[in-house]
């Protein structure tokens, strides 16, 4: 399989560009304002640029998109470069997959929901409430509509290893082992499952293996709200200083709303793939020790 993917300096991306590239295939993955090993240059804003990686002579059988503005409040105070990174760049590759009839693969979220009632399967009413939200549905149902065979995996709540270690619990576990003192200020009324996006590399791969197509949500075995996902972190951490402030969201006056019960139930993927083991966060961490 020769697979492009959009965004490998990230933390989906890069994982991957590593575990794609482990089971054999053939992949090329791109940054865009920070190289990362094994990437190579490209700009979804500007498909004619000249040093952009030449996906159409690569010829890939898939296009994963990993690139998005992932800011929420940013997005909701830049609504139009919100709608540029996600829905124009979305676009654009989808020009380029169907000059490569290529297989596409767009990464959305559980913000495509308000909250109210998660967890969510994947029948359940979209009704997104930020910017965010609402370009990534669009963004989504685009790459459906367009591409035939594509896949949709929302995905929730990401850690893992990446470049640049900028993922919650990334930086919770930099500052405990630099022992620095943290003040964390957290919403205890907003849930989802943290997912480690080497799960959702390997669940990807299955997917792409087996030709699998429509829509799928996949997630961590934790449900849990920000409070608890940094207790977790911090028990790793005998030693760390922190204090820890429980907030309802409500207080936190962020500029986006949040789908306060969020996360999935992954009940088609576990369905079709009984055998396939989600991790946890104590896992990641305890792994991260040996
Ligand atoms: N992280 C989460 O918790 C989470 C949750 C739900 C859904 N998602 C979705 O999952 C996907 C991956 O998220 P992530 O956390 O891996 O994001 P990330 O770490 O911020 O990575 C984003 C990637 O997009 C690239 N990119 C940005 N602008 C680009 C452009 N104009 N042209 C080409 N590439 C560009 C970045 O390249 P450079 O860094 O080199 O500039 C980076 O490689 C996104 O679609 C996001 O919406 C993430």
């Amino acid at each position: 399989m020769k697979v492009f993917i959009a965004g490998a300096s990230g933390l989906l991306g890069g994982n991957c560009l590593k575990h794609f590239s482990e089971q054999g295939w053939d992949v090329k993955g791109s940054y865009f304002s920070y190289a990362t090993d094994n990437t190579v240059y490209y700009n979804t804003l500007q498909p004619e640029d000249p040093n952009n990686f030449d996906i159409a002579a690569f010829a890939p059988d898939v296009i994963v998109h990993c690139g998005a503005l992932t800011h929420v409040d940013y997005c909701e105070q830049h609504p139009e470069e919100s709608y540029t990174q996600t829905v124009t760049s979305t676009i654009n590759l989808i020009a380029v997959a169907k000059k490569c009839n290529a297989k596409m693969v767009y990464i959305s979220t559980d913000y495509v929901f308000d909250g109210k009632n998660g967890p969510y399967t994947e029948e359940a009413p979209v009704n997104p409430i930020s910017v965010y939200g609402r370009h990534k549905l669009e963004a989504e149902q685009m790459v459906l509509n367009e591409i035939p065979g594509a896949l949709v995996l929302r995905i929730t709540n990401v850690y893992g290893e990446e470049a640049r270690g900028k993922n919650f619990i990334a930086r919770i576990v930099q500052q405990c082992e630099e022992g620095k003192e943290l003040t964390l200020k957290l919403p205890y009324d907003q849930f989802a499952s943290p997912t480690n996006a080497w799960d959702i590399a390997r669940a990807m791969f299955v997917l792409l293996r087996d030709g699998k197509s429509g829509i799928y949500h996949t997630g961590g075995t934790d449900f849990m709200n920000r409070v608890e996902l940094a207790l977790t972190v911090l028990k790793h951490f005998p030693g760390a200083k922190y204090q820890l402030i429980p907030l309802d969201t409500a207080s936190l006056q962020q500029p986006a709303a949040r789908p306060l019960i969020g996360g999935f139930v992954c009940m088609k993927f576990r369905k079709e793939y009984p055998e396939f083991l989600f991790s946890n966060v104590d896992d990641y961490l305890l792994a991260r020790k040996k």
